[in-house]
């Protein structure tokens, strides 16, 4: 049994402790999200979770060396896709067929938490990920958004809630409302 805590609930695994986290993850818990992008050079970081609140490869730590951490996936970052680089990522539509969409908003999350004013070399270093689609110039734009949000600079309202049709949660708040300096 390998334990640590996914989502702020503790799990433990019955499998072999060499079994990259990525597979523990979207087989064990069904938590898919997390994608699962192929392995090798070409690999674009679909796989990035945080552990510990460092944005990680899931593909490259196998259960063992994740044992005892805080693991956490783009199902535990924000329960409503409320996290201000999900919202920013829908306002500046920095997603096409989404696939890179989760490695890349840990990647972000990560990147902001430490430093929400990156300079564009920072997001360069920081976001790693590959997009196939070449989302990157709205990417950027995205990141630095979400970061003056978490600076309170601005207010950014784009996505709703799950479960919630577009129409209807235009009629309660207008889609696409961005505020600066609200
Ligand atoms: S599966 Fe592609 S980087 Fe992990
Ligand atoms: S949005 Fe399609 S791979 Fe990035």
């Amino acid at each position: 049994m390998t334990g640590m805590t996914v989502n702020e609930r503790p799990v433990a695994f019955r499998l072999d402790p060499r079994t990259p986290l990525l597979y523990a993850l979207r087989e064990a818990m069904n938590l898919t999200g997390t994608k699962a992008c192929g392995g090798g050079p070409a690999c674009s970081g679909a796989c990035m979770v945080l552990v510990d609140g460092v944005a990680l490869r899931s593909c490259a730590i196998t259960l063992a060396e994740a044992e005892g951490r805080i693991i956490t996936t783009i199902e535990g970052l924000s329960r409503d896709r409320s996290h201000p680089v999900q919202q920013a990522m829908v306002a500046q539509q920095a997603v096409q067929c989404g696939y890179c969409t989760p490695g890349i908003v840990m990647s972000a999350a990560a990147l902001l938490q430490r430093n929400a004013a990156p300079t564009r070399e920072d997001i360069e270093g920081a976001v790693p990920n590959l997009c196939r689609c070449g989302v990157y110039p709205r990417l950027v734009k995205a990141i630095e958004q979400a970061g003056r949000v978490m600076q309170r600079q601005e207010r950014v309202s784009a996505a709703p809630a799950p479960g919630i049709s577009p129409e209807d949660a235009a009629k309660a708040v207008p889609a696409l409302r961005v505020t600066p300096g609200g």
